[in-house]
């Protein structure tokens, strides 16, 4: 039998420490004290602890109270006692703090043994949860991709959401079955087939939960392990996440001005999916020529892979009409088209769509049902008349004059306070612009300079999931208030010409 003749020592000492959760009751700080020493094995597994009463004596507090913390520690596994002759240390710990280690003989019981190391995850979940774009960062001016929310118009918003609840009938309130509210999905076919020139009938809209579940889903049934999806690089890191939580292999394909261009190697890695930006590639801006929409579905045709056009910020197009996307020229059914209301409305709706070929209709919806068991139904009819009643043209329309302008802004504050030394590109559509660095600039390190002052630009190589690496800073217009863009422009170029120098 193993004693631990300080037992009280311990506690005591552990008690003893200021910062140990000095709030709470002694008796909770006794039952925390002496988990924390089971749990790092000051206490040994099998160890006896001293009587209520010794103990009790030692640490100069109400018998009671040890009762009680020692009752609490045995209703949850970590002592246990044995008929008149004490209290010890558990050699099983309660499954649900399992720590690392061999496993037990028992399902419900493990040998105690050391926390150390990282979260039990699998090898992809520590591969997926290591990525550190990942993380939102904090809205500050310049952070890129974030529309500028606090122009959405909260009131008719409100007006249209308590009609909702004020007229509408229960099963709203259920799960969305058949692929989402129908008005949304005839509201959003209208949209796409004028604004979009996408093909599409109602029966080939399904609503989702926005891109990344769009996403998922065509690559949970388009793709098996070990496929190869084609991407973009640099690409839009939400995309690859995805695909590697499928178990897909990446292949990627270097953008140049007219976007994905594929090289006579990259042929020799047959696709089974082709993941695109045509309209606005994410993050560089090129858009995507007709001969290289042609070629990949071509491709797609002949490789019987599916094109998934992510159309995420093609409303803003401040120069001309809007491109057309990839799907309208798609004779042969090999794309499917996804967009979102993320960056036109506001991030957190996560509304998005997706527009499926005939085939893929029945599949798809049964899918997303089963696997995402899809609602928010009250929000998807708020929605459907708020596009009806004209009032998501008139946002996209306000939207667009506002972040024109700021784009403008900003362009010419850079450009005048960093003359020849930096060219700024992708400032035609979208929400951000692309300022190009020479390779030797760590364009990390300047994306922490900045954020020294207040701004949360991204460094364009992160987004890289391959060499060769062009180094940039993508840089948001639509999230900052017109009167601080020159303000914070002259910060960004003086950190810029900071490092560029260094
Ligand atoms: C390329 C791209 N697609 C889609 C999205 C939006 O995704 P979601 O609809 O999941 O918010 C983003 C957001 O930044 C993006 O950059």
């Amino acid at each position: 039998m193993i004693i631990n003749p300080p037992t009280a020592d311990l506690l005591s000492s552990l008690l003893a420490q200021a910062d140990f959760l000095p709030r709470l009751p002694q008796g909770r700080r006794l039952y925390e004290a002496t988990k924390a020493a089971i749990l790092s094995q000051q206490l040994s597994p099998g160890s006896k602890l001293p009587s209520t009463r010794d103990l009790a004596r030692d640490l100069g507090i109400a018998r009671n109270t040890v009762i009680g913390a020692f009752d609490q520690l045995l209703a949850e596994g970590f002592v246990s006692t044995a008929t008149g002759s004490g209290t010890y240390v558990s050699t099983t710990l309660p499954v649900a703090i399992r720590p690392k280690g061999k496993v037990a003989d028992s399902p419900e019981s493990v040998p105690v043994n050391s926390f150390s190391g990282a979260a039990p995850l699998s090898r992809r979940g520590a591969h997926l949860t290591g990525f550190a774009a990942g993380e939102r960062f904090e809205i500050q001016p310049f952070a890129p991709g974030d529309c500028d929310f606090s122009m959405f118009p909260f009131k008719i918003w409100q007006r249209l959401q308590n009609r909702v609840w004020r007229d509408s009938w229960s099963e709203l309130l259920d799960y969305g079955k058949s692929g989402g509210y129908l008005p949304l999905r005839r509201a959003i076919a209208e949209y796409l087939r004028v604004s979009r020139s996408v093909k599409v009938s109602i029966d080939q809209v399904m609503i989702t939960a926005g891109t990344q579940q769009s996403l998922d889903l065509c690559a949970q049934l388009l793709a098996d392990v070990g496929d190869t999806a084609w991407v973009e690089n640099p690409c839009y890191w939400g995309a690859t996440r995805v695909f590697e939580s499928c178990d897909l292999n990446l292949h990627p394909i270097a953008v140049d001005s007219q976007g994905m261009a594929p090289s006579e190697s990259d042929f020799a890695t047959k696709p089974r999916l082709i993941y695109v930006t045509p309209s606005h590639q994410y993050p560089t801006g090129a858009v995507m020529s007709l001969a290289r929409r042609r070629m990949l579905l071509e491709l797609a045709r002949q490789e019987n892979a599916w094109i998934l056009e992510d159309d995420y910020d093609s409303e803003f197009r401040y120069t001309g009409r809007p491109f057309a996307a990839l799907q309208g020229l798609d004779t042969h059914g090999r794309v499917v088209y996804m967009g979102t209301f993320s960056k036109v409305l506001y991030p957190g709706i996560k509304v998005g769509y997706l527009v499926v070929p005939p085939v893929l209709v029945e599949p798809f919806k049964s899918a997303l049902y089963d696997l995402h068991r899809p609602g928010q139904l009250m929000i998807q009819a708020a929605l459907a008349d708020f596009i009806a009643l004209g009032h998501f043209t008139t946002h996209i329309r306000k939207i667009r004059q506002a972040y024109s302008e700021k784009r403008e802004l900003l362009r010419k504050t850079l450009v005048s306070q960093l003359q020849q030394t930096i060219t700024v590109s992708g400032e035609e559509s979208g929400l951000h612009l692309v300022v190009e660095l020479p390779d030797h600039v760590d364009d990390i390190a300047l994306e922490s300079l900045a954020a020294e002052s207040g701004i949360s630009v991204k460094a364009l190589s992160r987004y890289y999931i391959a060499a060769p690496v062009r180094r940039g800073l993508l840089v948001g217009y639509a999230y900052v208030n017109m009167d601080k863009i020159v303000y914070y422009g002259k910060l960004l170029a003086h950190a810029i010409q900071a490092q560029t120098r260094s």
